[in-house]
């Protein structure tokens, strides 16, 4: 376990998302000023739970279409913690021999998936900027991990809200797809105040405003600016949606709209 009083480590002053994420999902990898933010987070918006359990259903439910569509590796871009019914698991339950490329690059993060994912075969975590997706794809724990003749699923969830400017976003997303597609798939979601629920909406410019104040401030996207940067893909029925929204499990009522777009697409070009 990282040790917060250790000399020369990471600066754990600041709340940073993943760890925020992992203590609103019931994890144990977070620290107090994590905690402290997370509580202040949740008291002036009791619903903002919500959106990371939603967040995090919808990734149980996208990578298994993934599964379905034949894919085997999976690229994780802005993973976080992996606790809480975490990717891996996910696909390991459904195929042992699947592989998963987790990359982050947040220091502590990247770490405390490092001791989780210790002696785990065919899963890998490398410390990397998202937004050098050259240094991403030649980062060893991705190039020789994946076979580039197979199926890969990229995923950048909850995290693209980061990268604030459009263009930067629509020529990494590029840069993605030309490496994976056509016949990848891409999936994501994304913080939006446009969502056709005004709660929900009020809520996502709260989360939004909140993390001005974090590591890492975010910045929501419209449905049409989203629908422009996915621009390479097919996106799988129902299209762009609420989290929420997105093949809710059969059988059960969808959970409340929680201001997150998501959508999992096709590369075709
Ligand atoms: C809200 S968490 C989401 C975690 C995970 N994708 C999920 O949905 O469970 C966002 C994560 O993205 C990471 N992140 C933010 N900007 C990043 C960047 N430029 N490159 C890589 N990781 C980034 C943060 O460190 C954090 O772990």
């Amino acid at each position: 376990m990282i040790d917060p009083d250790r000399a020369g480590g990471p600066d754990l002053s600041l709340p940073n998302p993943a760890r925020v994420y992992d203590y609103m999902l019931g994890g144990a990898h977070n620290f107090d000023a994590d905690r402290a933010f997370a509580e202040r987070l949740l008291e002036a918006l009791p619903g903002a739970r919500d959106a990371a359990v939603a967040n995090r259903a919808f990734l149980g439910r996208a990578v298994r279409a993934c599964l379905d569509r034949g894919c085997r590796q999976f690229l994780d871009l802005g993973s976080g913690i992996p606790t809480a019914e975490p990717l891996h698991e996910i696909v390991r339950r459904h195929d042992p021999a699947a592989r998963v490329a987790y990359v982050d690059s947040e220091p502590v993060a990247v770490a405390m998936s490092r001791e989780i994912l210790d002696g785990v075969d065919g899963v890998t975590i490398s410390a990397a900027d998202l937004t050098d997706a050259d240094a991403v794809l030649a980062a060893p724990d991705v190039a020789d991990l994946f076979d580039p003749t197979v199926p890969t699923a990229v995923l950048a969830v909850s995290v693209l809200h980061f990268v604030r400017d459009d263009a930067v976003l629509t020529r990494l997303l590029d840069r993605y797809c030309d490496a994976f597609g056509p016949g990848g798939l891409l999936v994501l979601s994304h913080g939006s105040t446009d969502v056709d629920d005004e709660r929900a909406a009020e809520e996502m410019r709260t989360i939004e405003r909140f993390t001005q104040e974090s590591a890492q401030p975010a910045a929501a996207r419209d449905r049409a600016t989203l629908r422009r940067l996915l621009h390479r893909v097919d996106l799988l029925e129902p299209g762009l949606v609420d989290v929420s929204r997105w093949r809710p499990e059969p059988g059960h009522e969808p959970g409340r709209v929680v201001g997150m777009y998501a959508a999992v697409g096709e590369i075709v070009h």
